[in-house]
C-alpha cells in the first residue's frame, strides 16, 4: 500500500515504519524532522496547519513518481502518529492544541480525498490512570475498550478527544479509521537498559497497569489493521501478551489491585486486554522482554 505516516521520525514510528517497508509497503513520512531510513521518503510539515496536511496529501512521495507520467497517485491510507506525546514537554493547552487541530486536519483530509483506510494513535492515558494525580485504579481487570475513559491531564484529555473526532469522521464517510490505544511503547535497547530496574521495583509500572508494547509488535499491529477492511470505527488496546515486570499477575494483584474485580487470569498474562485486536485483525506479537533478558 502507498502509505502515508505521520509522526514517523519518532520512538514508535522509527521502528513501525520499518516493519511496514519490510511487508512492501511505501511509506511518506510527514514530520517536523525527518526519518534517517533507507526507504523512508520525508515531508518536512506540520500538522497545526491544514493547508500543509492537505498539501501533502495530494502529493508525490519521491521523485521515481514523476516517471509514469500518470498525475500524483492517491494514498491508500494513512497511519497517524505525529502528536506532543505526553503532558510536562509542552503548555497543557499546546498540547491539547497540537494533538487535537493536528488530529482533526490529518482525518479531515484523509476523508476529503477519499482515503479509505485511517489508523490513528490514541493512548492508554485515555483510561485516567497513567497521569492521574495521585493513584487511581482501573474499575476491572483485565482492562479492555469497554473500560471507562475519564482522564484528568491535557494529553489524555487531547486523545479522548481525537477518538471522538474520528468517529465522527467515520460516521459521515463510512470509511474504516481505526483507534490505538497504545500501551507504554519500548525500543529494542529499552529492554537491557530499563527492565532490570521493572523487575526489582514493579511500582515503577504500575501506572501502564505493568504492561507494555514493543514498538516492532506495534508496527505489525498497524500492519494488520491496514489489511483488515470493514470494521468501521474500531478502538484497540495494543500490549505484548505479558507483564512488564518478573512479578505474576497473582503477587500484583495481592500488592496493587485489591478488591478489584478480576476475571481469571494467567500467571504472566497482561493487565492491559489485547484479546480485540487478535479476535477482529489478527494481531499477534511476537516479542517479550523474556527474549532479550534473563528474570
Ligand atoms: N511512546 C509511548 O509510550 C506512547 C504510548 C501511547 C501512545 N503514544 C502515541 O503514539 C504516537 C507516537 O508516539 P512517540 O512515542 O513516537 O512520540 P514522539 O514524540 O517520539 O514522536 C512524535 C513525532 O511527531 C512529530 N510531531 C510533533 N508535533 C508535530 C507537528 N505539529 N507536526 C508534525 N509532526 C509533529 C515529532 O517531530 C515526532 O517525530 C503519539 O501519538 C503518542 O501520543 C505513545
Amino acid at each position: 500500500m502507498r502509505i502515508l505516516f505521520t509522526g514517523g521520525s519518532g520512538k514508535a514510528g522509527r521502528h513501525a515504519i520499518p516493519y511496514l517497508l519490510d511487508q512492501g509497503h511505501r511509506v511518506l513520512n510527514l514530520d517536523k524532522v525527518p526519518l534517517d531510513h533507507p526507504g523512508v521518503d520525508n515531508r518536512i510539515a506540520d500538522i497545526t496547519n491544514a493547508g500543509e496536511v492537505f498539501d501533502v496529501m495530494a502529493s508525490y512521495a519521491g521523485f521515481d513518481e514523476l516517471e509514469p507520467g500518470t498525475g500524483v497517485p492517491r494514498f491508500d491510507a494513512v497511519v497517524h502518529f505525529a502528536a506532543i506525546p505526553r503532558l510536562l514537554l509542552t503548555a497543557d493547552s499546546e498540547c491539547y492544541r497540537v494533538n487535537t487541530l493536528g488530529t482533526y486536519n490529518v482525518i479531515d483530509a484523509a476523508v476529503k480525498f477519499g482515503i479509505r483506510k485511517i489508523i490513528f494513535a490514541s493512548s492508554e492515558t485515555t483510561y485516567g490512570v497513567c497521569f492521574a494525580d495521585g493513584e487511581r485504579k482501573p474499575d476491572y481487570l483485565p482492562l479492555d475498550e469497554n473500560h471507562p475513559v475519564v482522564p484528568e491531564d491535557s494529553y489524555a484529555m487531547s486523545k479522548v478527544v481525537n477518538e471522538v473526532t474520528a468517529r465522527s469522521f467515520q460516521r459521515r464517510s463510512g470509511f474504516d479509521i481505526y483507534g490505538l490505544r497504545i500501551n507504554n511503547v519500548i525500543e529494542p535497547h529499552e529492554y537491557e537498559q530499563n527492565f532490570p530496574a521493572y523487575m526489582a521495583d514493579p511500582s515503577l509500572r504500575r501506572r501502564n497497569f505493568f504492561a507494555y508494547i514493543d514498538a516492532r509488535d506495534l508496527g505489525h499491529m498497524v500492519d494488520r489493521c491496514l489489511a483488515t477492511d470493514g470494521l468501521g470505527f474500531e478502538i484497540f488496546n495494543v500490549s505484548n501478551d505479558d507483564h512488564s515486570v518478573a512479578a505474576t499477575t497473582q503477587e500484583l494483584a495481592e500488592a496493587y489491585y485489591q478488591g478489584i474485580p478480576t476475571t481469571e487470569m494467567g500467571p504472566k498474562e497482561t493487565f492491559y486486554a489485547n484479546a480485540k485486536a487478535k479476535r477482529l485483525v489478527g494481531y499477534q506479537p511476537k516479542h517479550s522482554w523474556r527474549m532479550y533478558l534473563k528474570e
